[in-house]
């Protein structure tokens, strides 16, 4: 059984895309409802509820846990460089931000970019998140590494996840959506970036607002297939962390389950039985 954690609804993208590429394996969803949304905490708060969080899907029988969660991801090197080599030697956490990196560079995540330099046809990139991911700079570190010569514009969105969290009407999402599309433009003297990647992910959810307020031909970026190709190919170098299952898939939640289920099941397409923690 695999572990997939968010602070929220927003993993519920990622889990989909997983369930529809890995159809035989068992899933647990964790959302730290409870605790939604993480966008605005800061690192030492959300690196505390992360690990209380993949701790709970370890003590379930996950010995692999996603974080489908990019602000969670803030957390994640200090988590898989001290904490689990410490306390779980044989689990596994890993995130988004790997996927996305390759899909954005074409280039595998250890790849020296001396002998293996960027090819990609993407000469600007936006990339839409929550304040604490645009704060921690990861996209345009990682992809700077790789791609020096693409100017990564990060742009932070601070009520987005919120108001799709709390189920608020499209149209006010649709209207910040605009603003921060706005905001992003300016930043690049008006001109519209290659492509805009969706680095939250809560955002799938309003993928179609973001293509209406993006200028045509922007090329968006979404996180969930990334993911879960990448997710596939790790089961295949590592067969012995999890074992092909029924296809089961279970629902956690820190928040209220009758309320959390009610929304999710909208979000996600299909019923959504959520169980309390
Ligand atoms: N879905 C999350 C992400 O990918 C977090 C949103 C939030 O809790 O602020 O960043």
């Amino acid at each position: 059984m695999i572990g997939v954690f968010d602070s929220g609804h927003g993993g519920l993208t990622i889990l989909q895309a997983l369930t529809r590429r890995l159809p035989a394996r068992d899933f647990l969803y964790l959302g730290d409802h409870g605790h939604a949304p993480y966008g605005d905490r800061d690192a030492e708060e959300i690196y505390q509820l992360t690990i209380a969080a993949v701790e709970r899907l370890f003590g379930r029988g996950c010995r692999l846990v996603i974080l489908a969660c990019n602000t969670a991801a803030v957390a994640l090197r200090r988590l898989q460089q001290t904490w689990l080599p410490h306390h779980y030697p044989q689990h596994r956490v890993l995130g988004v931000l790997v996927p996305m990196v390759e899909e954005v560079t074409g280039m595998p995540w250890l790849a020296d970019p001396a002998t293996t330099p960027y090819r990609g046809d993407a000469r600007s990139i936006a990339v839409f998140a929550t304040r604490r991911t645009v704060d921690s700079r990861m996209y345009a570190q990682e992809i700077g590494k790789r791609a020096p010569s693409v100017r990564v514009l990060e742009q932070p969105c601070p009520k987005l996840a919120a108001l799709i969290e709390q189920g608020a009407p499209r149209p006010e999402w649709a209207h910040f959506i605009q603003r921060y599309v706005a905001e992003m433009l300016a930043a690049n003297g008006g001109q519209p970036p290659d492509a805009a990647l969706l680095g939250c992910t809560h955002y799938p959810l309003a993928a179609d607002l973001f293509r209406a307020a993006l200028p045509a031909g922007v090329r968006l970026l979404s996180q969930p297939a990334p993911t879960a190709d990448s997710l596939a190919a790790y089961l295949d170098r590592h067969p012995g962390l999890d074992a092909p299952g029924s296809g089961r898939v279970k629902f956690l939640t820190s928040g209220e389950p009758q309320r959390v289920g009610a929304m999710a099941s909208a979000f996600y397409g299909a019923r959504t039985p959520f169980i309390g923690i």
